[in-house]
């Protein structure tokens, strides 16, 4: 291939993936899955520990798990491995926090300030927002920040793969707010989970797949020093 396209192709692949809530029912072929998290395997990671455990969950499993989650979340029941709380973010981090919920329950119409409703578009999460495929991150049970940010880059290079391939996804980080139940679902002890990402081919008509998602100046976030 010639390399010269490369910045085309990356501007395209890197800006083109979006965060996709709505999804059509048909699942991905068994043979596009496995060139996918091949694809993704290829990320780097500190001493090339590849510290991701990956399982990717469909067909009666992935009923099995949606059901599991709507059953902890009718009941209150969350157990993340890492913690969540509201002062991880601060000023123009909350701003942006805000500003992403803003835009998202616009295009819902859900008032901000109702709790059913954003109860409900939280089952929706736990639905996989109807994608027939999640991929659930888990890492070894030592799994503390630098593991984390191994996995992050795994994920993103899993999101771009996914793109590549012509499937959208959405990284959900509220999976990883119910950890126990997802273990309890697929059997698998000893192993944290931070976040999960669901996937399957896009409803390209959707109002979700269209959420306005701006992003900071790069002078705004980013430094040069010489
Ligand atoms: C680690 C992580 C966790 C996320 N968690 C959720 C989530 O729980 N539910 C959701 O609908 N979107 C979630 N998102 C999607 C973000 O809201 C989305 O990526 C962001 O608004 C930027 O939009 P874009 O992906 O369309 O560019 C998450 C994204 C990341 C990277």
């Amino acid at each position: 291939m010639d390399a010269s396209h490369l910045p085309a192709y990356a501007e395209t692949l890197i800006r083109g993936r979006r965060a996709i809530r709505a999804f059509r029912s048909d699942p991905v072929p068994e043979e596009t899955l496995h060139s996918v998290f091949a694809l993704a395997g290829s990320a780097p990671s500190s001493s090339n520990t590849q510290p991701w455990e990956v399982e990717v969950v469909s067909g009666e499993a992935r009923n099995r798990l949606s059901q599991d989650l709507l059953a902890a979340h009718a009941k209150k029941r969350r157990s993340p491995d890492f913690l969540l709380s509201n002062d991880l973010y601060t000023g123009i981090y909350q701003d942006r926090r805000r500003a992403s919920g803003a835009a998202m329950y616009q295009v819902l119409g859900i008032d901000r300030d109702d709790p059913e409703a954003r109860g409900a578009f939280e089952a929706e999460n736990l639905k996989f927002y109807g994608a027939p495929h999640v991929a659930l991150l888990f890492m070894p049970p030592t799994a503390e920040e630098r593991i984390c940010a191994d996995v992050g880059i795994y994920a993103q290079t899993l999101l771009l793969a996914l793109a590549a391939y012509g499937i959208g996804s959405c990284p959900q980080g509220i999976l990883g707010l119910y950890a126990d139940t997802i273990r309890e679902s697929l059997g698998i002890m000893n192993r944290k989970i931070l976040f999960g990402i669901s996937f399957g081919y896009g409803d390209a008509a959707a109002p979700l797949n269209n959420v306005p998602a701006s992003r900071a100046k790069t002078s705004d976030t980013t430094r040069f020093h010489s």
